[in-house]
């Protein structure tokens, strides 16, 4: 394989100069004993949220693992395969930063890292093999790095694969600097053994989950790190560059400028409009392909129960990708209730704004759940505002819940998302739609403003949008590195 250009990672470099070392904290917390039970207990419960259909319906995919390092005698660690960068963001339990180098320190044909690894997948399963349509020696690859014709047969391959190709060069002219195609997610530094075991035993759960997912606008995981159920245990997905809050903060701002610019005199007269419809056009277009990724969680009889703009992003190409799979579920028989025809599952699980009222109060739920949230995201999506802005618990309990207040729908958004929104977020589970009617109709009002007499003059300003998202996400990270160094 020829080495990738781009790339500055080096894997037959001297290792012992290469290696960052785990932040002290981290380290710290590394060296916290948890229970002796505590891994066959996580097994346990890893069995249990493996042992429905969907794993028997879905081989894993060959997912390689990578050292994060092991503590020595005197607390020294030593070796790490990954580099990491800066923070890509922190959730309430983990942190995402950027792998900068992957430096193996085991030559290819030694065996695969970590055989307790396969702990996370269920154990009747065959891995299967990570390929690539075709098979031939081409070399080119997909946004991740990977070949677009070849196919993956040993974990060792992957592993020497993404070290090769960790980093790329950025698509603008202007962009001279190598970006990482890889994030590592694992759990925040905290001394809080309870917070641990629960983020640990979650983590495993979503890594669980990813090795078997495999949908366009899913989040891919790439590869596991460090010992399973240890602290320094984590997660290698494909590195995304925004959010979808950050990317519904960027239409806002969009619109603002637009009207601005309407405002000053008659050459910006009509631009607002177009505008506003080149970003609708967008909104629909990434609320189509996550209605897609939702549609196939919920055909393999899943709950997500986390849908916020906080938990999808875009990747290199711009695409919209769900992620953080940490409170996904299997609705297997043995939680079904009879009476309300939905599933005895884990109250008041996702986050607060977003949930739907019979999580919050504790009924049985299911799909019709994941509708309601996927709801409210769609209003903020098409406003460019928080649904429930300065809601607390009891004001969401009392006004959204009781009173079932929802926020008014500009009324100059398509019939179609109106509706949809409507009847995502009734009362009623029962009278939601499904996300098979929510895809199918997202579909329908994109093809019918793609091929609208409206897209003739908006095209234009749509790649303008596109070029300066992009100037956006630049400034994005440089606004981070700077609140880094400020916080540091
Ligand atoms: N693959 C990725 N590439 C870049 N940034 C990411 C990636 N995955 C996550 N992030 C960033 O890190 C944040 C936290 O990640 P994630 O939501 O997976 O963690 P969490 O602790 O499970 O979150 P939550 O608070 O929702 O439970 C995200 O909101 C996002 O900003
Ligand atoms: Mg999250």
């Amino acid at each position: 394989m020829t080495p990738n250009p781009n790339s500055e990672a080096d894997s037959s470099a001297g290792i012992a100069q290469t290696l960052t070392k785990p932040p002290k904290e981290r380290m710290a917390m590394m060296s916290i004993s948890l229970p002796s039970d505590f891994e066959s207990t996580s097994k346990t419960k890893l069995a249990e949220s493996s042992s429905g259909k969907f794993f028997t319906q879905n081989n894993p995919k060959l997912v390689p693992s990578f050292d994060r390092g092991v503590i020595v005698e005197g607390g020294q660690v030593r070796g790490d395969e990954l580099t990491v960068g800066k923070i890509l963001g922190t959730g309430a339990f983990c942190e995402v930063r950027e792998i900068s180098a992957i430096t193996l320190q085991r030559l290819p044909e030694a065996p695969d890292h970590f055989e307790a690894t396969e702990s996370f997948i269920p154990q009747h399963k065959r891995l299967s093999t990570t390929s690539v349509e075709g098979g031939n020696d081409s070399h080119e690859v997909d946004e991740a790095g990977f070949p677009v014709n070849g196919i993956f047969t040993t974990k060792e391959q992957i592993r020497k694969y993404m070290s090769t190709y960790c980093l790329r060069r950025g698509d603008d002219e202007e962009d001279k600097e190598l970006h990482a195609r890889y994030a590592l997610k694992q759990l925040k530094v905290t001394d809080d053994e309870k917070k641990i075991r629960q983020g640990l035993i979650d983590l495993s759960i979503e890594a669980q989950f990813l090795a078997c997912l495999n949908h366009p606008n899913i989040i891919k995981m790439r590869g596991l790190a460090g010992k399973p159920f240890s602290p320094d245990f984590g997660i290698v997905l494909d590195r995304l560059y925004m959010t979808l809050e950050d990317k519904i903060d960027f239409w806002k701002e969009e619109k603002k400028n637009a009207l601005g610019k309407s405002l000053c005199g008659c050459l910006g007269i009509g631009l607002d409009k177009v505008t506003r419809d080149g970003l609708k056009f967008q909104a629909i277009a990434v609320a189509y392909d996550l209605s897609c990724a939702m549609r196939y969680i919920a055909g393999h009889n899943l709950v997500y129960r986390d849908t916020k703009p906080q938990n999808a992003g875009f990747d290199v190409r711009g695409d919209v990708k769900l992620f953080d799979f940490g409170f996904i579920k299997e609705l297997t028989k043995n939680l079904y209730d009879k009476d309300s025809g939905q599933y005895n599952l884990t109250p008041h699980t996702g986050s607060m704004p977003y949930m739907s009222p019979e999580v919050l109060t504790g009924k049985p739920y299911g799909k019709p759940s994941d509708v309601f949230s996927f709801g409210v995201l769609l209003w903020e999506m098409f406003h460019q505002k928080f649904a429930f802005y300065h809601f607390d618990r009891r004001d969401y309990v009392d006004v959204v819940v009781r009173r079932n207040y929802r926020p008014p729908i500009d009324h100059s958004l398509p019939i179609m998302i109106r509706t949809i929104i409507k009847e995502s977020w009734d009362e009623d589970p029962a009278k939601r739609p499904t996300f098979e009617r929510i895809a199918i109709l997202l579909k329908a009002e994109y093809q019918a403003m793609a091929s609208g007499a409206m897209l003739g003059h908006s095209e234009r300003l749509i790649d303008k949008s596109a070029r300066s998202f992009r100037a956006h996400l630049r400034n994005a990270d440089e606004r981070l590195n700077e609140a880094i160094g400020e916080a540091i």
